[in-house]
């Protein structure tokens, strides 16, 4: 029915992933028929239904002033309790410029220059620049790679909490970059901490509709997180392909909490949607969702496909099993050659384009990042050109 192995075109979109100067520009020197598999953008076009729905606000070519109207709530809810079965007040929800300026407007809200923001480490970097660029500072905690598998250091979280007293607390569930996803008591244990050192935990489930093995807990499942100090910020922009739209929200039960964030969101005119943001939510949670299950079972064959392939041919790597999202995670600590070093010869050598995990906030640097959500022939092409360059 939905045809994930259709090639399209995108050289010419203006999208950052696929543009020769753009990547040039990022990776040096990078051959013309170069294939992308870094930034978290994937190459399929969004479900028929939502593109047929900017068809007809296209057709009709007004493209005026709008508001957040009823179908908005509507669709946000109904999603929620269908695909995470939770039930979300309406009144909770706020429409936000996309989630990596909301992290900056809630650092805004809740900072002072100076305070801490706790994240457990690695993690994208927008977490850190968040805080960083207010002037405020970020308080690591590692995960611990166990078995291949990350584990969050809970005694250490304390002892963090304890001696530092941050105001927020990034926690991002299922986590970028390694796909993992926390289980209920995972979050409820670090929202309990939170609670306990009255930190406010700001839960990032952007990635949580690509599930591709276990399944994903909201922080708004019942006796998950607490929701006197929760502010979740999500999207549907992984989800459906819609990162350009730059439109996002945040669920919000406490209403002292959502005051103060919504003070911030007025103080920069953050008030009304863009015309195409809006309905790409309400068209994608409303209408999305077969594709949505399509493409979750092509991003799992294309997982398998990627795990079997590195094993084989680069047997000192180690790849995370990606629980959920469509980026591998791989640990290249046993390769003579630095991750940086991996990454600058297979973009100027073979012309695959991939990121090493520096970029991500800390303890990224032995690790390559690599994205498949892509046709899968491109993974095969991909792989192929790596071998014979290594
Ligand atoms: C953890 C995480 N949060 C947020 C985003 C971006 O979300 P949005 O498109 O809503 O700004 C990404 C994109 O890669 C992400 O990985």
């Amino acid at each position: 029915m939905f045809d994930f192995d259709q090639i399209i075109e995108r050289k010419s979109d203006k999208c950052r992933k696929w543009d020769h100067d753009f990547v040039c520009s990022r990776f040096g020197d990078v051959p013309e028929d170069f294939i992308p598999l870094w930034i978290a953008d994937m190459d399929f076009t969004s479900p028929p239904a939502v593109i047929e729905g900017f068809q007809r606000i296209v057709a009709h070519g007004t493209f005026g002033y709008t508001w957040c109207f009823e179908d908005f709530y509507a669709a946000v809810v109904g999603f929620q309790q269908q695909r995470h079965q939770v039930s979300v007040d309406p009144s909770w929800i706020t429409l936000t410029y996309g989630t990596v300026s909301t992290l900056h407007y809630t650092v805004q809200a809740f900072c002072q220059p100076g305070d801490w923001v706790m994240m457990n480490t690695p993690v994208y970097d927008p977490f850190a620049m968040a805080a960083e660029r207010q002037g405020v500072r970020v308080l690591a905690n590692p995960l611990r790679a166990e078995n291949n598998r990350y584990q969050l250091d809970f005694t250490l979280m304390e002892e963090q909490l304890r001696t530092h007293r941050p105001k927020l607390y990034f926690f991002c569930s299922p986590h970028n970059p390694s796909g993992r996803i926390w289980r209920a008591e995972e979050i409820r244990q670090v929202s309990e901490l939170c609670q306990r050192y009255g930190v406010i935990l700001m839960i990032d489930e952007v990635h949580a509709e690509h599930i591709l093995e276990g399944t994903f807990v909201s922080s708004l499942a019942s006796g998950c997180a607490a929701h006197d100090n929760l502010i979740l910020l999500t999207s549907p922009n992984k989800a459906f392909n819609l990162g350009g739209l730059k439109t996002s929200y945040s669920i919000i039960p406490d209403a002292r909490l959502r005051q103060r964030f919504r003070q911030q969101l007025e103080k920069n005119s953050i008030t009304s949607p863009n015309i195409f943001g809006v309905w790409g939510i309400i068209l994608a949670y409303q209408q999305g969702l077969p594709w949505l299950d399509a493409l979750n079972q092509y991003l799992r064959g294309n997982a398998l496909w990627l795990t079997d392939a590195i094993s084989t041919h680069f047997p000192q790597w180690q790849m995370m099993n990606p629980e959920s999202s469509y980026l591998a995670w791989v640990d290249v600590s046993r390769d003579p050659r630095s991750a940086t070093e991996l990454t600058q010869h297979f973009a100027r050598q073979a012309g695959v384009v991939i990121e090493d995990g520096s970029h991500y906030v800390q303890n990224g640097e032995n690790y390559l990042r690599i994205n498949f959500g892509t046709q899968r022939v491109w993974l095969e092409q991909a792989i192929q050109r790596m071998v014979k360059h290594y």
